[in-house]
């Protein structure tokens, strides 16, 4: 009876320190989380972030997409910056990692190269990135917003997850919705995220169906394109992408007006069929995410403080802490890869 009771309350105790353990894994994270250990991160990683993006400045949505992928798929734990080798498949090796831009990953390495000289083994590489996209987007022109540090980085890095994870550029708004909704994120919050393709870049294969349609009967070899899209940005992107079947690195800019400046310019293009992707324009299309839209379309501040919000949040999922991770030594690499052999 004794026993019984003591291994009772034991196993009671336990759960109640990995009670404590779950609840406490946000509060761990912290602003100065690194004021003692790492005093200069933050600079260092704007100073070489902000050069990167001066030389190539691209680097900004590539880094911004970067997050997005590694936090909707597994939490914000760098997983996404694994490459694959020898032995082990990653998420890069995923259909939905492809078109990832190097200049993204390589921005990353340099920042942790230089922490690496500074203080080595502290700083980890998923807080490399949040670190890295609030200096771009901020650079860029978009919001400033807090950040909280002390992310670990994951021991794992699954090649299917993205795949499954991720949502395709003809995904339906419903899908999109239901897709968000299951990592916690509300409509708004979809809208006001989705308002990161006012940076960078979307390859022709991306929204080819939309301009690519059967030939116009009587349309003296004018070839349809979705009515939703507006007549003349249509016939742009059909002679921009006529032949991206033969060169696939044609790619052409999610927002034509201000293709480099984080503003709201992405929702009011939506406004006039000039949205690029068909998850873009369908934004405007659907009731439920239409009035958002058109509220981020007349106020950028609404949009700003959304999307800082918003992006905090993200930049917060499914966060490692303690020892469900690790800091890495390089950000594409497990700390305890065997070294390959000949390589
Ligand atoms: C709502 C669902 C989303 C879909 C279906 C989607 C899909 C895509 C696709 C297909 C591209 C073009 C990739 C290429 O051809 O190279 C792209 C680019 C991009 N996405 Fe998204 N995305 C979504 C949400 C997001 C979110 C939430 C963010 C960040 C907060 C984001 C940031 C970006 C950026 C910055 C680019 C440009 C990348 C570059 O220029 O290298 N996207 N997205
Ligand atoms: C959506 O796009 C994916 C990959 O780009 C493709 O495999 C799939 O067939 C498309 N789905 C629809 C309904 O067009
Ligand atoms: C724009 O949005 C901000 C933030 O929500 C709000 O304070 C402001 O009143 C809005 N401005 C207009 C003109 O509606």
């Amino acid at each position: 009876m004794d026993t019984h009771r003591g291994v009772h309350a034991t196993s009671l105790f336990l759960l109640l320190l990995l009670l404590a353990d779950a609840a406490t894994t946000e509060a761990k994270l912290a602003p100065d989380y690194y004021i003692k250990t790492c005093p200069r991160a933050e600079r260092i990683v704007t100073d070489v972030v902000s050069q990167k993006q001066l030389s190539h400045p691209t680097t900004a949505a590539g880094v911004l997409r970067v997050l997005f992928h590694d936090c909707f798929v597994s939490g914000c734990d760098a997983s996404v910056l694994v490459s694959p080798n020898a032995f082990a498949r990653s998420e890069r090796d995923a259909a939905q990692s492809q078109s990832l831009p190097g200049d993204a990953f390589e921005a990353v390495t340099r920042a942790k190269t230089a922490l690496e000289l500074e203080c080595p083994g502290v700083v980890s590489c998923a807080d490399v990135l949040a670190l890295a996209s609030r200096v771009l987007v901020t650079m860029t022109g978009g919001p400033f917003y807090p950040l909280r540090l002390g992310r670990k980085d994951a021991l794992a890095s699954s090649p299917t997850a993205p795949d499954a994870e991720l949502p395709l550029a003809n995904s339906t708004v419903p899908r999109l919705i239901a897709m968000f909704a299951a990592k916690g994120f509300t409509v708004q919050e979809l809208v006001a995220l989705s308002g990161a393709h006012t940076l960078g870049f979307a390859h022709c294969s991306e929204f080819a169906d939309r301009i690519f349609r059967r030939p116009v009967k009587g349309g003296g070899g004018a070839v349809a394109h979705d009515p939703a899209m507006n007549p003349a940005y249509a016939k742009g992107l059909q002679d921009a992408c006529r032949n991206y079947q033969r060169d696939p690195t044609i790619a052409v800019f999610n927002d034509i007006m201000t293709p480099g400046k984080f503003d709201n310019m992405y929702f009011v293009n939506l406004q006039r069929g000039l949205g690029l992707l068909s998850t873009d324009q369908e934004l405007w299309t659907d009731p439920r995410t239409r009035p958002v839209v058109q509220r981020y379309a007349t106020n950028q501040t609404a949009f700003f403080a959304d999307f800082a919000r918003a992006i905090v949040k993200l930049g917060v999922q499914g966060v490692k802490t303690g020892r469900d991770g690790e800091v890495r030594r390089r950000c594409d690499m497990f700390n305890g890869n065997p070294v390959v052999p000949g390589g």
